[in-house]
């Protein structure tokens, strides 16, 4: 699964604290260590005595762990000398949040009980920030009564609930009780760091290619990755939005928390977008929309066309019609009511900032961030970006080339700047 919409440059200096507790999916803990290091987290871990039964100290140390608590007493004199004797105190100081990934049957009684008998589980009760727990077990214990009158008290306290996810289970059984996709705690971890400056806000996000059919196989589409659509949700969910998103065709997979909408077409866009607009705050239309789409033959109608059927010689020409899809920006813009805000994109190849501000007129945009397609490092289908971002009072800002998640990222700080 791709993370790259989640690449956010701003948790340098921030610190999390990383419980694993003893389930086949411990190994998966080393992933989400992976991907936290990545973001540039401090991450210390915690590893119960169960879970070193599957995985061990070392390899968190290897993949950039800070710290890897793995008993709450020293097993020599020599090795008391060593560590510090407040370990279980560190992370309710020094974390801002503290994420138990995966959470066992036992790790949950304990927290919802207030025991302290080991070192993770002693960390846990002097812990005062943000507690996150995705919990991992067969499926008959997530279901039975205790486990889930522990996990209400858990909830009814604050805890943060990733999944656990339905599916097959290691020994062999199916039902609710798997651990959720790594990507998914790791968005929820990055949640649990970021401001919330965006918190009580609606926000709807248009994103990807749209494909338009000609026939049963064949049909017009952009190379547009969805990638600068799916920052924008990111980085609005991450800041505490309730984000709905419109994604056309795209790889980009999104948490839970946010709604989406999966559509192929145009018209399919626009009644999904329409349905969402009138009780959204903000939209953020990055989807690049076909203009037109063909008008397939009446014999094309969910069925393969034959070349020898539209009587095409190799090397001969063939006409195809194409007709004039909605704007759905433009749409939007129409039906805008005070205290709405809309952002438009605008891909041009030549008179970058002319064409931008034409669009910010006539759709009744906000605010427009205008990209250069068809160069490097910039547009369809690329990691970074290079902008120029005007608004509806006339000022304007041309920045540099930026990865995508940082453009993101500074849109969301702009907008409340208007
Ligand atoms: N847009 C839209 N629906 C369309 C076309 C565009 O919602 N049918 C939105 C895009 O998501 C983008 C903005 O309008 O936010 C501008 O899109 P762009 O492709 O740059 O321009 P167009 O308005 O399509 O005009 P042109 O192709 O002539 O440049």
């Amino acid at each position: 699964m791709r993370t790259d919409h989640l690449s956010f440059p701003c948790f340098l200096g921030r610190r999390v604290h990383l419980g694993v507790t003893g389930s086949v999916a411990a190994y998966k803990s080393l992933e989400l260590l992976r991907l936290l290091v990545g973001a540039q987290v401090g991450v210390g871990v915690t590893l119960t005595a169960s879970a070193q039964r599957f995985i061990g100290a070392e390899s968190f140390r290897a993949l950039g762990a800070q710290t890897v608590d793995t008993a709450m007493f020293a097993e020599s004199p020599a090795e008391a000398q060593l560590g510090d004797p407040f370990a279980h105190l560190t992370p309710g100081k020094s974390a801002q949040a503290l994420v138990i990934a995966p959470a066992t049957a036992n790790i949950l009684a304990k927290l919802a009980h207030g025991i302290a008998d080991d070192m993770l589980s002693t960390q846990a009760l002097a812990f005062r920030g943000p507690l996150l727990l995705a919990p991992a077990m067969n499926p008959a214990m997530w279901a039975a009564p205790a486990t889930q009158s522990n996990w209400r008290t858990l909830l009814d306290r604050g805890a943060i609930a990733i999944g656990p996810a339905c599916g097959d289970v290691a020994c062999g059984d199916t039902g609710a009780g798997r651990f959720a996709p790594v990507e998914h705690v790791y968005a929820e971890v990055l949640r649990a760091l970021s401001p919330k400056d965006l918190a009580g806000k609606k926000v709807l996000v248009t994103l990807g290619p749209t494909r338009e059919a000609w026939d049963a196989v064949r049909y017009l589409s952009n190379p547009s990755s969805g990638l600068m659509g799916a920052c924008l949700a990111m980085a609005a969910w991450l800041r505490g939005a309730e984000v709905h998103v419109v994604a056309g065709p795209t790889a980009y997979d999104f948490p839970p928390g946010v709604t989406v909408t999966r559509v192929t077409t145009a018209r399919e866009m626009l009644d999904a977008a329409a349905a969402a607009w009138p009780t959204a705050d903000i939209a953020c239309c990055t989807a690049a929309v076909c203009d037109f789409r063909p008008v397939p033959p009446s014999t094309g109608q969910g069925r393969k066309l034959k070349k020898r059927d539209l009587a095409v010689e190799a090397g001969a020409g063939l006409a195809i019609s194409l007709e004039a899809n909605p704007d759905i920006l433009r749409t939007l813009g129409e039906g805008k009511r005070e205290g709405q805000m809309l952002i438009g994109f605008a891909a041009e190849t030549h008179d970058l900032l002319g064409q931008a501000r034409l669009k910010l007129a006539e759709k009744r945009l906000d605010l427009i961030v205008a990209n250069r397609v068809g160069v490097p490092g910039s547009g369809f289908d690329s990691a970074s970006n290079t902008v120029a971002v005007l608004d509806r009072a006339g000022r304007s800002e041309q920045w540099p080339e930026l990865p995508k998640p940082e453009v993101a990222w500074r849109v969301w700080d702009l907008l409340q700047l208007l």
